[in-house]
């Protein structure tokens, strides 16, 4: 890799050693979705299924990073990235689901992370970026206890194979959105609507979680290190008013706790157990064991971070917009926490509606670094804008390289506090298939080109670029 000298003085270095990358995820970027043995997940079912996605968009094509990835890694080279984290498609490595390793599909990532360090590049993967098999949704999905052993018997396959070459592995993304979204507001692949599923989901995916963390510590050298990705929210109460400060709770429980509490604590937390005793059986759903499952260490916790969430009671909601920012359905992602009210932090909105405010960044990295005390990694943060290619082809967008200066500059107030932040992510590499969103909503800051697959990378790339250089911000 090239290393220019700085044209600019660093005014906010970050550490020395700091993983500068960008993160993507298979079903987002790969198309290629019947190519070499890989069968369907449940978010091709739901994309084909009309109504489910903005425009019909599915990962078909995707921007056909399956056969354009040495095209990609010289990008990101070229940028100056020090690590990139990407995810593997599980029904790539293990078609069905069940089952031994498909040999194109190893060969595929194996290709990949070759690429990587190759170009010095440290690859990361994540192994569930929310494409389950479909063929384990069709036999009960999350809400179904084996589908976390189905979970652990594939994270073996991969780390086995894979275990040589990928150093850091994340066992979930965002399990709270495969959760809650895909089991409860429905507006997320497999697109249930079941509040008790939610739930079971949720213990499931920890379940899952803690089982992979065991064959992934069996499985890989020494060194390796295995971490988790959160979208923890942000939680404010819109006011001290008490019946605000017990929505902002609850939305605390269900939204992070529930995650949180039985992987670094070894338990559920009473109050969300209060909160949702009417809708499982929990002490049928937790068996003898699972705690302490789940609760295996790892060494790093990433977070998923892009806005804070402000809540109160619905009763001083009245005559304020609710508005939870995960897309709409009648069908709540909360259970035992139905008629919180969500309310914008701001009106400085990114294209997804999703209010602009860094300081629920270094907030959280402060707070999990007090409570949990572990190296944490942002693993997830960027912004979606409306980038309109000039008439010479050129993408500026001023905006997100707004957004990305004052993000990282909240990661840099963080670890000024304590915190000890390793890396940041930036969401996302290229413009890609944003989920029930469809292609309409554009993270990268390289742009493709659909009909082409042409990538031009925007303003907010070069300033990355300058960024990764400098090892901080000007
Ligand atoms: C996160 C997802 C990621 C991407 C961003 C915008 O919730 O993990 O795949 O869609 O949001």
């Amino acid at each position: 890799m090239t290393v220019t000298t700085p044209s600019v003085p660093v005014h906010r270095a970050l550490p020395a050693g700091f993983a500068w990358g960008a993160a993507t995820a298979a079903y987002q970027i790969e198309g290629a979705v019947t190519e070499g043995g890989r069968t369907p997940s449940i978010w091709d079912t739901f994309s084909h299924t009309p109504g489910r996605t903005e425009n019909g968009d599915t990962g078909d094509t995707a921007v056909d990073h399956y056969h354009r990835f040495r095209d990609d890694v010289r990008l990101m080279a070229d940028l100056g990235l020090t690590t990139y984290r990407f995810s593997l498609a599980w029904p790539r490595i293990q078609p069905t689901g069940r089952g031994p390793a498909s040999q194109a599909g190893l060969d595929f990532y194996r290709a990949l992370t070759d690429e990587l360090l190759s170009h010095g590049i440290t690859p990361v993967a994540t192994l569930y970026h929310w494409d389950l098999p479909q063929e384990l949704e069709d036999a009960g999905g999350w809400p179904h206890r084996d589908t976390a052993h189905r979970f652990a018997e594939y994270t073996a396959l991969a780390a086995e194979a894979l275990g040589d070459r990928i150093s850091t592995w994340t066992t979930l993304n965002e399990p709270w959105c495969s959760a809650f979204l895909g089991y409860g507001s429905g507006v997320h692949a497999p697109g249930r609507t079941d509040p008790a599923d939610a739930l079971k989901a949720a213990h499931h995916l920890n379940l899952g979680h803690g089982l992979a963390v065991g064959a992934l510590r069996a499985a890989l050298p020494g060194a390796s290190r295995i971490a988790v990705s959160l979208n923890l929210h942000a939680v404010r109460p819109l006011s001290d008013h008490p019946d605000d400060l017990a929505a902002a709770r609850r939305i605390d429980a269900v939204g992070n706790r529930v995650f949180t509490s039985p992987m670094f604590k070894g338990r559920y937390d009473e109050d969300l157990l209060k909160d949702t005793a009417h809708l499982v059986r929990w002490e049928e759903l937790v068996h003898d064991g699972d705690l302490a499952e789940i609760s295996r260490p790892i060494d790093l916790l990433g977070l998923n971070y892009y806005n804070p969430t402000v809540v109160s009671s619905a009763e001083n909601a009245r005559n304020l917009a609710r508005h939870d920012g995960h897309g709409d359905s009648p069908h709540s992602p909360w259970p035992g926490a139905e008629d919180v009210a969500f309310h914008r932090a701001n009106d400085d909105l990114t294209a997804m509606g999703w209010p602009i405010d860094p300081t629920g960044l270094s907030d959280t990295l402060t707070a999990l670094h007090r409570e949990f005390g572990l190296p944490l990694l942002v693993t997830e943060n960027g912004a979606a804008f409306e980038d309109v290619p000039d008439a010479d082809g050129a993408v500026h967008d001023p905006e997100r390289i707004r957004y990305l200066e004052s993000h990282l500059g909240a990661v840099a107030d963080a670890i000024e506090a304590g915190a000890d932040v390793r890396g940041y992510y930036l969401w996302s590499l290229l413009d890609n298939f944003e989920w029930a969103y469809g292609y309409g909503k554009r993270f990268g800051i390289v742009h493709v080109d659909y009909a082409t697959q042409q990538r031009t990378p925007k303003s907010s790339a070069h300033w990355y670029s300058q960024v990764i250089r400098r090892g901080g911000l000007a």
